[in-house]
């Protein structure tokens, strides 16, 4: 029986009928969508009717992405070639945790899958898997559905502040090399590391989801094979381009931001947004620029950190990972961050941009701290213990450009 409450859609749909045929036969591809030949309209009472499923497996068109780990979670992301659902199965020793993520109550459906796995423990390895079920036609009722892809069964290793040792890797500046990024990555995997860090610029602009997808975030995530986590702190170029305001979806933290802290063993890890190269009211940003705001935003928050983080003055390192070395566009200001960040007494910056290998000695730009501008076709290779940070930096011909280190500073 009908319930009562239908009969107004009923007229509705049978005044579209009559206007349209396109209404019409929009109908009748809701009666279409599940055997028995039950209309949309009179649904409500056979709710449990099967929806259509397709035999159309999406494709996995980015393997996951392990971005921004912490002791107790971690950004997974990956893509698919057509729209899905996302699940992530995850646990220790065995798969017996789920996460399938809600938006404002409804499950995303899209290519690009983003979800968080928190409450994790910190220094423990974990197995987990994706998957994505193809959503065909997102229906009102009975959508269209199609199969499921899993992903293979990968493992990642939580930061543990309290370890002995970090290790980490530093590449920049890719510029949608795709052959540097494979070739960086090959270097990197000769010898483990417990993350690996991009210092920005992995586009040249920002065009659309599959030129990040093809020039930057896939041969990442391909590279560092679904074990090694992420690390990215935000380049100039990344500000530019009609995408550049949707990288954030891809690109932030857990925290929805583009500076954040990490802790690794002897590592305090600050990572730095240093924006963009030229002023706000320059011509090329035609008045959609506002770095001052957010920069001062920004500031506020790394003051916050250097003064009120415990692990600034307690971590036996501290280091920061920014794109530019001079901080930025800061109308004049950038000499302000670099007092702060002597005040914190932080041991090592680590930037790229440039190019080309530099290494710029305490003193000489009114730095207390060495900073490391490393090349476009380098691995900065980067060793912490409780008393020593060793960097070692190598070109892609796997020639010796620097080697360094730094001892433990008093706090
Ligand atoms: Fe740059």
């Amino acid at each position: 029986m009908k319930s009562s409450r239908m009969w107004p859609i009923l007229l509705m749909l049978g005044a579209a009928c009559f206007m349209s045929m396109a209404a019409c036969t929009w109908a009748a591809s809701q009666g279409s969508a599940h055997p028995g030949g039950n209309s949309a309209a009179s649904s409500d009472d056979d709710a449990n009717a099967p929806y259509k499923t397709f035999d159309a497996v999406p494709a996995i068109t980015m393997p996951p992405l392990l971005l921004d780990m912490s002791s107790t979670s971690v950004v997974v992301e990956w893509m698919t070639d057509s729209p899905g659902d996302e699940r992530v199965r995850y646990g220790d020793g065995r798969l017996d945790h789920e996460i399938v993520p809600q938006q404002d109550g409804l499950i995303p459906v899209g290519a690009m899958h983003r979800v968080v796995i928190d409450g994790l423990l910190p220094g423990h390895t974990y197995q987990y898997q994706v998957s994505s079920r193809r959503v065909v036609a997102l229906k009102p009722y009975w959508p269209d559905m199609g199969r499921t892809v899993q992903s293979p069964v990968y493992s990642f290793t939580t930061f543990d502040p309290a370890k002995k040792s970090a290790s980490f890797a530093v590449i920049t500046d890719t510029h949608e090399d795709v052959d540097r990024i494979r070739g960086l990555m090959d270097m990197i995997h000769r010898e483990p590391v417990d993350f690996v860090a991009h210092d920005g610029d992995g586009v040249n602009y920002g065009v659309s989801e599959n030129q990040l997808k093809d020039r930057f975030l896939e041969p990442m995530s391909t590279g560092l094979q679904g074990r090694v986590p992420l690390v990215y702190a935000r380049g100039n170029h990344e500000y530019r381009g009609e995408f550049a305001r949707s990288l954030g979806g891809y690109l932030h933290a857990q925290d929805d931001k583009y500076f954040f802290t990490r802790d690794e063993g002897p590592l305090h890890l600050v990572v730095v947004d240093t924006g963009e190269d030229k002023p706000d009211d320059t011509n090329v940003y035609a008045g959609l620029n506002d770095l001052r705001d957010y920069r001062s935003e920004e500031f506020a928050w790394l003051r916050k950190t250097f003064t009120q983080e415990n692990r600034t003055t307690t971590a036996p390192f501290t280091v920061v990972l920014g794109h530019q070395p001079d901080w930025g566009w800061l109308d004049g200001h950038g000499e302000q961050w670099t007092q702060l960040a002597n005040r914190a007494h932080i041991d090592l910056f680590i930037a790229g941009h440039e190019h080309v290998f530099q290494y710029i000695r305490p003193g000489e730009r009114g730095n207390d701290f060495p900073i490391l501008v490393v090349g476009q076709d380098q691995v900065a290779r980067v060793q912490v213990s409780d008393t020593e940070l060793k960097v070692v930096v190598t070109d892609r011909a796997g020639k010796l450009a620097d080697e360094f280190s730094l001892k433990r500073k008093g706090k």
